[in-house]
């Protein structure tokens, strides 16, 4: 397309140029030249400044393994200054009789079916077609979750505006909720989250991407763990929610647009738990990886005393670098977050932001770890504490 345009542009440049001279020639040129690629604005650490760069820079930047947030749409994002209200986080667990039959009753099953789905669409790319309808897939297996109950919701968080704009896309987040039981509690929440997209860092668009692993894992993972709850009768106090990011591998879009909006709206979220990449092993024993960098703190130490307390697998502490996932657009905003990791980042699986990301290198009982400490995570803070 781009070829054929040049070659009509020349052809009729060349014919300016033989009607009315030189000047007219080279200000047909120049309007070719002057449609310039729209720049964005990356942030790659807390304290450097962000800086302005084309869709190809940043990634090359992807590729380089270098981390950051895209934040051309949220360049004044900022913890609130207005807001006084602190959130109480526990530091012990106390409500083992109630979270323990929804871990009894977690299985492999759904996450093996849901997983090979979600693996087949050719990626799960943000801004592909394919992306488009592996989202569409997915709303509709966590809507059949929650069917025939009057207190669990499922909605689309759309990132396209009406007027069709270049930078919006497609794929929507995708946030299902439990109404809590105590109406004081209606503008709380606590917040378990995965990103739905995945990305072949080579092609993005085109190229295959199963995901399987960065973050089909932490999707399913979290599927089964909701479906747990809905399905055994979860009725929390406070409401919760499960959270599905698009975008998130091209700089924590979807986290970013649906952490500003509920900022926006005053909401009060007690603490948020990221679950990105909880299928491989690796080579160093079976443990729960928790993320100690750009996290909160009391949230973290609470992370520990839940995985002692429900899954069946030690934790590792270990670090995953600045804007490495979706809990870092909840923190820039002010809100606790956490988050879990398969394994020490050193151990985790090399084959992501690739076509090797596939399911065979990976333990479906070792995502049910994680299930368990993301239901433990949401009955525990569901509940109001002195
Ligand atoms: N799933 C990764 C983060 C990750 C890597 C978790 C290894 C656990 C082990 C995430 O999807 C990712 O790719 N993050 C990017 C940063 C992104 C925001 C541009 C990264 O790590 O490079
Ligand atoms: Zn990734």
């Amino acid at each position: 397309m781009k070829f054929l345009s040049l070659s009509l542009l020349s052809v009729s440049a060349l014919s300016a140029f033989v009607q009315a001279g030189p000047l007219a020639a080279m200000d047909q040129l120049r309007i070719f030249r002057t449609s310039e690629p729209e720049l964005r604005l990356i942030q790659y650490g807390e304290d450097t400044p962000p800086k302005w760069m084309t869709e190809s820079d940043k990634e090359a930047l992807f590729r380089a393994g270098v981390k950051y947030m895209d934040i051309t749409d949220h360049r004044n994002a900022a913890a609130s200054t207005f807001s006084s209200w602190t959130p109480y986080i526990p530091t012990k667990s106390k409500y083992q009789s109630e979270v323990t039959p929804f871990i009894g009753n977690l299985t492999t099953d759904g996450m093996v079916e849901h997983l090979t789905k979600l693996t087949s669409f050719r990626n799960r790319y943000y801004k592909s077609s394919y992306g488009a309808q592996s989202c569409r897939w997915l709303i509709k297996q966590i809507q059949g979750i929650a069917e025939g109950t009057d207190h669990v919701s499922v909605k689309e968080f759309k990132h396209k505006v009406k007027k069709k704009k270049k930078k919006d896309w497609d794929q929507f987040s995708i946030i299902a909720r439990f109404e809590g039981s105590n109406k004081d509690l209606d503008n709380e929440l606590v917040i378990v989250g995965a990103h739905q997209d995945s990305v072949n860092m080579w092609l993005p668009t085109y190229g295959r991407s199963p995901g399987a692993d960065d973050d089909g894992s932490g999707t399913v993972t979290i599927i089964e763990a909701f479906r747990s709850l809905v399905e055994n009768g979860f009725r929390p106090e406070r409401p919760v929610e499960f959270h599905w990011y698009s975008g998130e591998e091209a700089g924590l879009l979807g986290s970013q647009a649906v952490s500003e909006a509920y900022q926006e709206e005053g909401r009060h979220v007690v603490a948020m738990l990221q679950n990105d990449m909880t299928g491989y092993i690796g080579d160093n024993g079976e443990v729960i990886g928790i993320v100690t960098d750009h996290v909160d703190e009391k949230l973290t130490d609470f992370l520990k005393n839940l995985v002692d307390n429900y899954a069946d697998i030690p934790y590792t502490l270990t670090k995953c670098g600045y804007a490495c996932s979706d809990h870092a657009s909840w923190r820039k905003l002010g809100y606790p977050s956490a988050f879990t990791i398969e394994s020490a980042f050193d151990d985790s699986n090399h084959y992501i932001h690739t076509g090797g990301d596939t399911i065979d290198k990976l333990s479906f009982d070792h995502m049910k770890e994680f299930s368990k400490v993301a239901i433990g995570f949401a009955v525990e803070l569901s509940h109001l504490r002195d």
